[in-house]
């Protein structure tokens, strides 16, 4: 049996995710704000430190996998804090397990992104490259130049762009995939978890409820989490860099004619 790490293990995917683990048998550090078995707030960087300085301690220098779940939704005037959090709480959790990744065979990492990184438009591919090389100050300054209806929505999909071409950057690289990482990256569309739940009864109630969704149904954190299981197992063996879009038909709807 294995053991992992799941950021987010408190709620919706993440919990499911920690759960189906437990179930199979395997030993879960959740990392949560609160009721995980390390209590952290990826949102800052001394919250992000004593978070790696505590799993680190739980660990025999060794780890199977990595399930990077905690995140925020869009919300007006957090846009600094979902940056930090869907970000920064990825890459910095994971730069600190990468050598205890690689001291597994085949270790697996599954990132959360987000149907909403193609499904957004007008995000500039300039917000992008200061994201990822870290210009948090200018990138929040330039997401809230987009106005209070735009900025939490840019703000998301943005931190969700960054983090997924992270992702596919460090699952093709000689660093991780060389060292025998897989590093894959889940977009979901909108699952029906406490997140969304917000986002419905929250000031952008109209827009979220107008998000096109072929099937008429939202998902749940356990479908999700099967996909998210799947990419931990032997079946992703052969899988890095690779983004499974599980979102009832959205993405093919609006994005069809690319392929
Ligand atoms: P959720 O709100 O049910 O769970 C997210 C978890 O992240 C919570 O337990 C929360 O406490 C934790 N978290 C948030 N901020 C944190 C912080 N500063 N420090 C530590 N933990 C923190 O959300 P859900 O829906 O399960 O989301 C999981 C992931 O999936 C997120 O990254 C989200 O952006 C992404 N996602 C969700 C979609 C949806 O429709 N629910 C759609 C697409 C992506």
């Amino acid at each position: 049996m294995g053991t992992y790490v799941v950021t987010g293990s408190a709620s919706g995917m993440g919990k499911s995710v920690a759960d189906a683990l437990r179930e199979q048998g395997h030993t879960v550090i959740g990392v949560d704000r609160d009721g995980g078995e390390v209590t952290a707030d990826l949102s800052t960087a001394s919250g992000r430190r004593a978070a790696i300085t505590e799993i680190l301690d739980l660990l025999d220098g060794r780890i199977d996998g990595a399930v990077l779940a905690a995140g925020l939704g869009p919300a007006r005037g957090r846009e600094r804090t979902i940056i930090e959090v869907n970000l920064l709480g990825v890459v910095e959790v994971l730069e600190a397990l990468r050598p205890l990744l690689a001291a597994t065979d085949k270790a697996k990492v599954v990132v959360f992104g987000s149907n909403s990184t193609t499904a957004t438009p007008f995000v500039p591919p300039r917000l992008i490259r200061r994201l990822l090389r870290g210009d948090l100050d200018a990138a929040t300054a330039m997401i809230r130049r987009r106005g209070p209806r735009l900025s939490g929505p840019i703000a998301y999909a943005s931190s969700k762009i960054a983090v997924t071409r992270w992702s596919r950057m460090v699952g093709t690289s000689a660093d991780w995939a060389g060292a025998g990482i897989r590093v894959n990256v889940i977009a979901p569309g909108p699952v029906m978890t406490p997140l969304l739940r917000t986002q419905l009864d929250g000031a952008n109630s109209a827009n979220v409820r107008s998000f096109p969704i072929p099937i008429r149904e939202y998902g749940t954190s356990e479908q999700l989490a099967s996909w998210v299981m799947q990419m931990l197992s032997p079946a992703a063996d052969f899988m890095s860099g690779t983004v499974i879009t599980v979102d009832g038909g959205t993405e093919a709807l609006l994005r069809g004619a690319d392929w």
